[in-house]
């Protein structure tokens, strides 16, 4: 989603302005802008499409001596279409206030409406527009743009994070609310950005703005709680920023270097629960029943939790989309658990889900970023050690996501007596020993082959049985999400109910087939899908004559007896299969069209 990115100070403003939105670039854009404020002179530029940031910055001067502010922005059109009007900065009448947003204002048509009433003209059809004229509305009234600009705040509903400069004024006021907005200082100079990933070149002292808070930078930095009008004292922490000094290092793409950072993502996950986690998470009291919760790729990850929890550990476990159970009536009380998954911890219907069962149950959270608001709104959380991942499609996340639901299902089996310490250290190194099967297979592997057999098809359909029919969900929304082929996952049975009418020779067919009770079962699907002459390419972690018989294309993963381990070792290869197929497209993975990393909208 949109991304911001500020600076104060003195330099190289177009290196600094180009580094910092092209860091942001992951998180899905359409068009950038920026406004550069001084005593003496102002810029101001916008430009409309992907890719574009290069061409933009070309406005920016290549190194200033006097002290400026520049407000930049990455835009992904939610209120109104792409276009140069709709991108940010938006300005007040006067073209006076200027403002970078992201979030959206809620009430934004009354508040617009009644604006338009007191003779304001609006050129955008956004609602961020919207903030900048309330501020000048309120400056007929308020002592100064700081007064202002929290009377704004009052009325506004919403979630936001944005900055605010005043034409000619050196200052810059930001605030946010269930979004993030990071500060960095240099000594001499302040960055402020969507998250520390731009700033990490700079300078490791940063700050992160918590929710209801603002600060004013003039000649020097203040903060407040705009909702309860006091002033707070807050300080620049210096934190370890090398997981975020981020390289795409010898790979193309940073999905492919994130698919094979799998097996190190899952070993720093693994090491942190048992280091930070799991004695903390065996004090908490075991739930009667476990709702989980998210979206996207989280979503798949929670359907394979539901499998682990209710088998290892027999509590029930439902699995509701986030963006469902928000505007659900869930039956909920003290004992029952909700588990939000999230990578980014920043999902607009993730956290409205928790918001809307906070109080009324015990909220775990999943998630890879610590300072996020999904991990700020819940009780307990059990974080993913994935570190930043920067490609759209959500890979290594997911495979620390699963890991800890079945971290979750051991501690919690470990407390109910039903295995020792030493049966848990034991399968944790079970844990460790799949991060070299994943190793290997990363590297010995026939799928970029077998890719380009998909590049011209424009549908397919995956089918897998128990704890892998979520991993076959999840293949499919890779390739839909990377490669823009459609594909649908289906549980290998039900496919009988339907998507058997599609198939035919144009119809790849991707089985998840490994040694387990329900392999049976799965080569007769497979029996159905070949006999209307479907192309079948199995995954799977054995050969037999029956396999090589109905398939057109053998994947061979390694095998692991432990049946909860054969997710990480199922979802590679269809991880593997979508960059290929994307790359050969000619796809630029890591920003496939209209998806954003991290969704912060509805
Ligand atoms: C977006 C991303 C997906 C991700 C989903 C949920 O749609 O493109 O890759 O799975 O959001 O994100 P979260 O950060 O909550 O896991």
């Amino acid at each position: 989603m949109c991304g911001i990115f500020g600076f104060k100070g003195k330099g190289n403003v177009r290196g600094i302005i180009k580094n910092g939105l092209k860091t942001l670039e992951y998180r899905g854009y359409d068009s950038c802008g920026f406004f550069l404020n001084n005593k003496n002179f102002t810029l101001f530029d916008k430009k409309v499409g992907k890719g574009k940031i290069d061409e933009l910055v070309l406005s920016l001067p290549f190194k200033i001596e006097e002290e400026v502010i520049v407000l930049s922005h990455t835009r992904w059109a939610t209120h109104g279409q792409i276009s140069e009007d709709n991108a940010h900065p938006h300005f007040d009448c006067k073209k006076e206030i200027v403002i970078v947003h992201n979030g959206t204002i809620e009430n934004y048509q009354f508040l617009k409406r009644d604006l338009e009433k007191k003779k304001h003209k609006f050129i955008s059809q956004t609602d961020t527009e919207v903030l900048a004229h309330l501020i000048e509305e309120n400056l007929k009234k308020d002592k100064n743009i700081f007064f202002a600009v929290i009377s704004a705040l009052k009325e506004i509903e919403g979630s936001f994070a944005f900055l605010i400069t005043k034409k000619g004024e050196n200052l810059i006021i930001g605030a946010k609310k269930n979004l993030p907005l990071v500060i960095g200082f240099d000594g001499d100079n302040y960055y402020f950005s969507s998250d520390p990933i731009p700033i990490a070149k700079y300078t490791n002292k940063i700050l992160f703005l918590q929710d209801d808070e603002i600060f004013c930078l003039d000649s020097k930095i203040k903060f407040y709680n705009f909702k309860k009008n006091i002033q707070i004292k807050k300080e620049f922490d210096e934190i370890d920023l090398k997981e975020y000094k981020i390289t795409k290092g010898i790979f193309d793409a940073y999905m492919i270097k994130e698919i094979y950072e799998q097996p190190e993502a899952i070993e720093k996950t693994l090491k942190y629960f048992l280091d930070e986690t799991f004695e903390r998470l065996l004090k908490q009291p075991m739930p009667e029943r476990i709702i989980i919760t998210g979206c996207g790729t989280s979503w798949h990850a929670g359907l394979i939790g539901e499998y682990m929890i209710e088998k290892i550990i027999r509590i029930p476990v439902e699995v509701e989309y986030a963006s469902e159970l928000r505007y659900k009536s869930p039956v909920v009380d003290e004992n029952t658990l909700l588990i939000a998954i999230s990578q980014s911890g920043e999902t607009a219907d993730t956290l409205g889900a928790i918001k809307k069962l906070k109080g009324k149950c015990r909220i775990f959270s999943i998630c890879n970023v610590e300072k996020s608001s999904i991990v700020r709104e819940s009780d307990f959380t059990l974080l993913t050690k994935a570190g930043p991942e920067i490609g759209v499609a959500s890979t290594k996340s997911f495979t620390s996501q699963i890991l800890i639901l079945y971290l979750f299902s051991l501690t919690y089996l470990f407390k109910k007596r039903k295995i020792d310490r030493e049966k848990f250290n034991d399968i944790c190194n079970e844990i460790l020993k799949i991060t070299e099967k994943i190793s290997f297979f990363l590297n010995n592997n026939n799928v970029e082959k077998i890719a380009e057999k998909l590049i011209y098809k424009t549908n397919a359909l995956y089918l897998g049985r128990g704890i892998n029919f979520p991993i076959a969900l999840e293949g499919a929304l890779k390739l839909k999400e990377v490669s823009y082929i459609h594909a649908e996952g289906y549980p290998a049975a039900e496919m009988k109910h339907g998507p058997i009418a599609l198939i035919d020779e144009n119809m790849p067919v991707i089985f998840i087939c490994v040694k387990d009770k329900l392999m049976k079962k799965v080569l007769i699907n497979m029996e159905e899908v070949k006999t209307r002459k479907g192309f079948i390419i199995s995954v799977c972690d054995f050969i037999s004559e029956d396999i090589k018989k109905l398939s057109d294309d053998i994947i061979l993963i390694p095998h692991v007896s432990n049946e909860y381990m054969k997710p990480f070792l199922t979802v590679i290869p269809l991880q593997l299969l979508s960059y290929y197929v994307a790359n050969k497209k000619g796809i630029d993975v890591d920003k496939p069209r209209n998806l954003a990393k991290s969704v912060t909208v509805e």
